[in-house]
């Protein structure tokens, strides 16, 4: 089992070597953005500041080699092969904080 912090929440979760990242996230409780779930649609693109992810199955249409280089990675499909720092966007940071809030996971 590993540990994905999300920043800039802070908060951190487990996430088991065979799900993907946004299973984890969900399984959490928090509510980030995703569409198909299959690696198609780029809705769900994050973008990594420490650790090592497998990619997975993704369209190079929507992430491209650029933007891997950069550490972003469609966490419908990445596996945690380390513990993790994420950073969300700004529509995602939304969601968790709101999601998270809902459910008293946060002090403030
Ligand atoms: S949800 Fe569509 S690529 Fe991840």
């Amino acid at each position: 089992m590993y540990t994905i912090t999300l920043k800039p929440v802070g908060s951190t979760i487990a996430c088991g070597p065979e799900e993907s990242v946004l299973a984890a996230i969900l399984r959490s409780g928090a509510s980030v953005m995703f569409g198909c779930r299959g690696g198609g649609c780029g809705t769900c693109k994050m973008r990594l500041t420490s650790g090592q992810i497998a990619h997975g199955r993704c369209s190079a249409a929507v992430l491209l080699a650029e933007e891997k280089k950069c550490g972003r990675f469609l966490s419908c499909q990445a596996r945690a092969l380390s513990d993790l720092t994420i950073e969300l966007s700004a529509a995602n940071k939304y969601h968790v904080l709101r999601s998270w809030r809902r459910l008293s996971l946060l002090d403030c």
